[in-house]
């Protein structure tokens, strides 16, 4: 396993206004796999499939207990305060010197800034770190909404890189993504 003693790791709950961030686990399993695992809307640009039954989503849960545990990636549920509703998920994965992070949304929740909230908290923390020097996330060229995003949390897009990530969903083949990053000043 890892050794992540001397390693930046992030706080395990945090809020925005509107959401609250609790590392994901595998009682949430029947929440996540409703609202958001099973949803082919939300994995279209992800690098998994649609959940098809809660065991797949309990699957993935404890896959994101074990990373908590490892120090390897740190995957949040989101909750929105409002109503204690799933909002989605976002997870990062800090090394030496770089943060970059991942993001979904259940669908019910799109286009209220939600993402953009959770997303500038995470880059706000990762640039307070004195060992992190720059915040990076790709996203499928297709993928309007999260470029979007990124953009609107300050983040610069850098170039595509070619064949990069598998989208299962779109292709077997990996497909180009768009390269985001925001750099501390110096
Ligand atoms: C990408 C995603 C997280 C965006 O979350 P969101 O909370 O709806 O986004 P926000 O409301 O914070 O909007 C951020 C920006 O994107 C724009 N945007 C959001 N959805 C959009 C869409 N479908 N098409 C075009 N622009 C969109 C918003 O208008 C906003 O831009 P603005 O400041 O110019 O108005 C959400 O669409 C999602 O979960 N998609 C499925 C999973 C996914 O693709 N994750 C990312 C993988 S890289």
């Amino acid at each position: 396993m890892a050794t992540t003693q001397n390693m930046t790791r992030p706080e395990r709950t945090w809020e925005t206004s509107r959401l609250l961030a609790k590392p994901a686990v595998v009682a949430d399993a029947e929440v996540l796999f409703g609202d958001y695992a099973s949803d082919s809307a939300v994995a279209k640009y992800m690098t998994w499939k649609p959940h098809r039954s809660v065991e797949e989503t309990i699957q993935f849960l404890t896959r994101c207990e074990r990373v908590w545990s490892e120090g390897s990636a740190f995957p949040w549920s989101l909750w929105r305060k409002q109503d204690g509703a799933l909002a989605g998920m976002i997870e990062i994965r800090v090394g030496m010197s770089a943060v970059d992070l991942g993001y979904a949304l259940a669908r019910r929740w799109w286009r209220q800034g939600l993402m953009s909230e959770a997303v500038a908290a995470v880059v706000q923390w990762a640039l307070a770190q004195p060992t992190i020097y720059r915040v990076w996330a790709t996203c499928d060229v297709e993928n309007l909404a999260s470029a979007r995003l990124l953009e609107r949390v300050g983040m610069e897009r850098e170039g595509v890189l070619r064949r990069w990530l598998i989208h299962p969903n779109l292709s077997e083949a990996p497909r180009d993504a768009i390269c985001y990053s925001i750099v501390k000043a110096g």
